[in-house]
């Protein structure tokens, strides 16, 4: 690379400096930035506790989970597999409860010496005043641990800017089936 000389340099600067005022003044506003303000938001953040059962049904003429890359080597903790869910999210443990919305998204074993999944899911829900809200969780569970933490990254609607975790704790598994009910604790910090 040439050198610049230290004058030409400090000449180059203020010349880019005083054009970048002059396309501030021009155009006003940065490409593409709408708006920007403050954070003093008129809303206060608020926590919101939801306790929901996550229903993953592999068996039956209706699964509501489906493997869709099966795993490529033979290891105990099936490393490699995903399935896709659309898991109804209940009120109750029962799938005859109220149905709050669904789990959509995938997992994975991620882990080749123990149970360790890497789930992607968007929580949407379809009652009362969350009917269109989502909230997005991504982490990692440990299946065969009491209680897998994993973190809520964001949300939409209602639950805009959101962040927090949710508690799993397995509620009912079926080992011949493969069928799963696991209660969720979920905390989110949202406007
Ligand atoms: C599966 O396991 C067997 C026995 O442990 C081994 O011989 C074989 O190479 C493995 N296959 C793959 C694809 O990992
Ligand atoms: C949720 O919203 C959809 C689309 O706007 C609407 O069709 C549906 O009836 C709503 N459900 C409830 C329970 O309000
Ligand atoms: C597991 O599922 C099978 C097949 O539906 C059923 O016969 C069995 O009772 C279930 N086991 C438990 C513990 O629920």
């Amino acid at each position: 690379m040439t050198k610049i000389p230290p004058l030409l340099a400090t000449q180059v600067i203020v010349l880019s400096l005083l054009s970048s005022f002059s396309i501030i003044s021009v155009q006003g506003k940065n490409p593409g930035v709408v708006r920007t303000k403050l954070l003093g938001l008129k809303k206060e953040e608020k926590l919101s506790h939801f306790r929901l059962y996550w229903h993953d049904i592999v068996s039956g003429p209706n699964p509501s989970s489906v493997a869709v890359v099966k795993p490529v080597t033979n290891s105990s903790t099936g490393f490699g597999f995903i399935s896709m869910i659309d898991d109804p999210l209940t009120e109750g443990p029962e799938m005859s409860s109220k149905l709050l919305g669904r789990a959509q998204g995938f997992y994975g074993s991620a882990s080749q010496k123990e149970a360790g999944l890497l789930m992607a899911m968007n929580f949407a829900f379809i009652q009362g005043k969350y009917n269109g809200s989502t909230i997005t969780v991504l982490g990692r569970s440990q299946v065969f641990n009491k209680v897998r933490e994993m973190p809520v990254i964001g949300g939409s609607g209602l639950f805009r800017f959101a962040r927090g975790y949710v508690e799993a704790r397995t509620h009912y598994f079926n080992l011949t089936t493969g069928d799963a009910i696991v209660e969720y604790n979920v905390y989110v910090l949202h406007y």
